[in-house]
């Protein structure tokens, strides 16, 4: 970051000496004003609960224009990603800032490949949980339980160890969401194949039995890809300022990655998916699009507690462009898996219509998010719903990582410890029980 030709001054109503504060510019966005001396100076805090003007850090890895509904990750956009790349290489270029070449790519797919089994004790912690378990708390505790087994790499200040920690999470995440899945349905865990691509190796872990060869389908296959490029990363969102706060206690990789998947989990966050589908689901049972303008009534009521589930987003004022990929992703599963007429989809895209459309969302800028249609391919796919949280989590790891280890290479990070505007009692004193 650089310093801006320009500064902040802070002046006080009640007389008390005015401040000056730096402004900093990055290579694009918005500047920032420099507080970190605010309360040293004038005794006072700022107060931003939900982050809704603060800058926690600065990054190079992903740039978010909120207004033009444009996704880069390290410059690139998001759109030419999901076109011309695959999803090895996104993870290459999240981790080190570069698309590889082909052989720079051989070399880290074939890491990540060497990595994928899991140690065979894991399949034990499994069994404590009940068959019908939400894979998010399984995988919250998968995830945070990998840290038992690797005493070698989890020095997080060690770059060795925080790169054979990467490799080792963004090969195990599909392990570890299949053995979760294959457990709630009674079937045995299936093996890594190591001939298969990463989407590929995920979908035979997923459906294939001991009973008869799997086939991949490359339709699948590549769209499963996008979905885990177009999830991989997303600047400072909730799971990722988890993981950022959590990881700047010094703590491993993989507890810091557990955080993320456990905030991740939440309705409003990457919990979302799982929750439109399910409001899909609902306003088809309840009669499907006659019965449309009857559930947006209940949206626009304050009242109902309702909301249009992958739609809305604190950054995007605009479309988000994984939406529209999304959605291109659908056109092409559905048209491959003979379902082009999927009510679901026919659903979200005459809600999608009614809502651009009616002034309550177009006041508030509301547009669909990456979640409101990627349960539908993901559901053509096969994958359970409770499980679409599962496969955010895997293609965000990449992301979690990548934006850990920034922070860690940061010399000018710190244990991040924000403070508060206290409201409660003044001092007093304990009574005697008996006088209480
Ligand atoms: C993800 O941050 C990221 O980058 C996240 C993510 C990533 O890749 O990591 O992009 C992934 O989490 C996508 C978002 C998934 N969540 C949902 O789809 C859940 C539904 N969306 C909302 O809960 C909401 O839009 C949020 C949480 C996503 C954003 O909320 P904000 O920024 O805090 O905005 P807000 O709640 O203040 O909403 C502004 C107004 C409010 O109305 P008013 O009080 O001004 O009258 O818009 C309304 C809200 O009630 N509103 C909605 C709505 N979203 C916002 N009303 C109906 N339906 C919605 N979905």
């Amino acid at each position: 970051m650089k310093l801006a030709d320009n500064k902040a001054t802070m002046s006080f109503s009640n007389g008390s000496p005015s401040v000056e504060l730096p402004v900093y510019s990055g290579s694009v966005g918005p500047d920032v004003i420099d507080i970190r001396k605010l309360y040293g100076q004038t005794g006072m805090f700022t107060y931003d609960p939900g982050f809704l003007s603060t800058a926690a850090c600065q990054s190079a890895i992903t740039y978010i224009d909120g207004d033009k509904g444009e996704l880069l990750y390290r410059g690139y956009p998001i759109e030419q990603l999901a076109t011309n790349c695959d999803f090895m290489e996104t993870c290459h270029l999240l981790l080190y800032g570069n698309l590889p070449d082909a052989a720079g790519k051989a070399v880290f797919t074939k890491r990540v490949t060497q990595h994928t089994m899991v140690n065979e004790q894991m399949q034990f912690f499994l069994r404590g949980f009940r068959r019908d378990a939400h894979p998010m708390a399984i995988m919250t505790g998968l995830v945070g339980a990998l840290s038992a087994f690797y005493h070698d790499s989890t020095d997080i200040n060690n770059p060795g160890h925080r790169d054979i920690s990467a490799i080792r999470l963004i090969a195990k995440l599909p392990t570890l969401v299949a053995m979760a899945y294959k457990y709630s349905i009674g079937q045995p865990f299936m093996y890594p194949k190591n001939e298969l691509s990463y989407a590929g190796n995920f979908l035979h872990m997923m459906f294939a039995t001991p009973c008869e060869p799997y086939v991949v389908n490359p339709v699948i296959e590549r769209a499963l890809d996008r979905i885990f490029i177009l999830h991989a990363d997303h600047e400072q969102n909730a799971s990722t300022s988890t993981v950022r706060l959590c990881g700047s206690s010094g703590t491993n990789p993989f507890a810091a990655i557990a955080a993320g998947v456990a905030c991740l989990w939440g309705p409003a966050h990457g919990g979302a998916n799982e929750a439109c589908l399910n409001m899909l689901e609902e306003i088809q049972a309840s009669g499907g699009v006659s019965k449309v303008g009857e559930f947006m009534e209940k949206v626009k009521d304050k009242n109902s507690g309702v909301k249009l589930m992958g739609f809305g987003h604190r950054v995007y004022k605009n479309y988000d462009p994984r939406a529209k990929l999304m959605q291109e992703t659908c056109n092409e599963v559905l048209a491959a898996l003979g379902l082009e007429n999927d009510p679901l989809f026919q659903l979200a895209k005459a809600l999608e219509k009614i809502a651009l459309e009616d002034e309550y969302f177009v006041s508030r800028k509301l547009y669909p998010n990456v979640d409101f249609y990627s349960g539908i391919v993901q559901r053509a796919i096969g994958i359970p719903v409770k499980l679409f949280t599962g496969i955010f989590a895997l293609a965000r790891t990449v992301g979690w990582i990548a934006q850990l280890n920034e922070m860690i290479g940061d010399p000018e990070y710190k244990i991040g410890r924000p403070r508060q505007l206290f409201t409660g009692s003044l001092p007093r004193a304990v009574l005697d029980i008996s006088k209480r």
